[in-house]
């Protein structure tokens, strides 16, 4: 059994079932869609067309709706010549349909579809099962994002967080404020590394998500039971908004979108009454187009110099009687959530912006090497969390510094007590695009490590990955992507790559596995 993620329950049956042109299908009502779906990849694969069965006595596939079954949960009966999904709800369904995919092998072109008969029960462990991408520091167009929508379903990954706001560029329209999108999505360079010279090129950036696009993703993404979670960051990594409204910062300073990497002094002045106005018509904008639960508002590396230095923002300490700037910060994200409450949004924040007196309803993603086991700490403490810790599932690394393994191995539970275990909702893996401007470069990045991510989110990331995760890759050679090739590296060759990554050339590892298989 090669499927990925690999199922909690999987028992091998005797004898095997075959899909032929014969074969009928039953489905109860709220499962239609899903069964048609299945049909539709097995018209892709066999070239027949599989038919509805008036009666489910004369049904060979059955999707059944099962009370029994939890949210998101399946089972699935291969045996005697019937195949019986059961599910409560859709997402259920489409996780078993994704299943039949993988063992019937309906990606490939044959006669008959055949697998051996087996039992499975499944279920994922966490809801929230995580992939962000920025498209901030390099642009990724609406069929790029498609594309990642679609390998996550495959894995039932369910939730794409879109980095839309930094420093180095704004990537949604907003109407209301055009020069988000005129002077904030365009940059006239980029820090890059090459041949061990760090330097600003001048080749341009830009471009943004149109709204009507926005609403695109969002409907491709429903389809295949993924949700999109837009991030605008605030107040820090704002320089792209500034550029284009410097009123808002507290010097009104900022010329330019941020060409260099790391982190920008110049953030939203949260003495200013009107940039309160300005980030809640931005994100009534957002939710416009998002539909989904969450929206989440950045926070993350917000240095507090000009805050310290502005007139309107010591005014803002002294009048709401705040023990420090960092107060501020906690009350600026405070007026933006009940903003996204009223619509019945909830805010997740990076956890460097979630201070203890933070609102409870904020959950916090954590992400930050320095304080050790601090997810933990926060989930431990009550607060609902998201794990997405810098070492193992920050995808922007070399897998010279971040193996696969030290991913697929990452336990988003240890050092949770048993009791707050329902605080961690789960995990995020995070592609971050400093250095990796091409689709190619995205793809060599995230693959495999989506498929190590699925299998830590569905709680089966024990024992023979390796095996799996090869005859898995088959797929990405079909689709013409490419992706990390090498299982394992030595580790003094690693510490080579790593050194070569940081201070030679960012693109290392993808311009090695190039240069091999041109040898091959
Ligand atoms: C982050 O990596 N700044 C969240
Ligand atoms: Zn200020």
């Amino acid at each position: 059994m090669n499927i990925i993620p690999k199922p909690h329950k999987y028992d091998k049956l005797g004898g095997e079932f075959t899909i032929g042109s014969q074969t009928k299908l039953f489905c109860e009502e709220i499962f239609a869609k899903q069964a048609q779906r299945f049909a539709e990849m097995v018209h892709e694969s066999c070239g027949f067309s599989l038919t509805f069965a008036e009666n489910i006595a004369d049904a060979h596939i059955i999707f059944n709706k099962s009370d029994e079954c939890a949210e998101e949960e399946y089972t699935l009966m291969i045996a005697d010549g019937l195949a019986t999904v059961a599910a409560a709800d859709e997402k259920g369904c489409f996780y078993a349909v994704e299943t039949l995919r993988q063992l019937f092998r309906l990606d490939e072109k044959q006669q008959n579809a055949t697998y051996n008969n087996c039992y499975i029960e499944d279920r994922p462990k966490f809801a929230y099962r995580g992939l962000s991408v920025d498209i901030c520091r390099h642009f990724f167009p609406l069929a790029t994002l498609k594309q990642i929508v679609e390998l996550m379903s495959r894995v039932k990954l369910n939730k794409l967080h879109l980095h839309l706001s930094d420093d180095q560029g704004f990537r949604l329209e907003v109407e209301k404020y055009p020069l988000l999108n005129s002077v904030g999505s365009v940059r006239s360079g980029s820090e890059v590394v090459e041949n061990g010279v760090r330097f600003v090129d001048d080749k341009p950036v830009s471009g943004y998500l149109t709204k009507d696009e926005a609403r695109q993703l969002v409907a491709f993404a429903a389809e295949r039971m993924v949700e999109i979670i837009p991030e605008i960051d605030v107040p820090g990594h704002a320089v792209a908004m500034l550029a284009g409204y410097p009123q808002y910062c507290c010097e009104g300073s900022v010329s330019e979108v941020r060409k260099k990497w790391g982190i920008s002094k110049d953030i939203l002045c949260a003495g200013n009454d009107e940039t309160y106005a300005f980030v809640k018509d931005i994100l009534d904008e957002v939710c416009e187009v998002f539909p989904g639960n969450y929206v989440h508002l950045g926070g993350d590396e917000a240095p507090k110099d000009r805050w310290c230095n502005c007139k309107k923002c010591q005014e803002k300490v002294a009048e709401l009687k705040l023990k420090d700037f960092e107060q501020l910060q906690t009350y600026m994200v405070e007026q933006f959530r009940k903003h996204l409450g009223e619509k019945g949004k909830t805010v997740i924040c990076w956890n460097d912006g979630v201070h203890g007196d933070a609102s409870e309803k904020i959950i916090s993603q954590h992400w930050r090497a320095k304080i050790r086991q601090g997810g933990a700490k926060q989930a431990n403490k009550g607060r609902k969390t998201i794990m997405s810790p810098f070492f193992k599932l920050y995808f922007d690394y070399p897998y010279a510094l971040t193996p696969l393994k030290k991913t697929y191995k990452f336990n988003p539970l240890r050092g949770v007590r048993k009791s707050k275990r329902q605080n961690v909702l789960g995990v995020e893996g995070t592609m971050w695009t400093e250095y990796v401007s091409t689709t190619e470069k995205l793809f060599f990045n995230l693959l495999p490590r989506m498929l190590a991510l699925s299998e830590v989110a569905w709680g089966t990331n024990t024992g023979e990955f390796a095996k799996r995760c090869n005859a898995y890759t088959q797929l990405y050679d079909k689709m013409g992507l490419t992706y990390f090739k090498k299982a394992t590296v030595k580790v003094h060759k690693r510490i080579r790559i790593v050194q070569r990554f940081f201070r030679q050339n960012p693109n290392v590892e993808l311009d090695e596995q190039n240069k091999n298989s041109e040898k091959q």
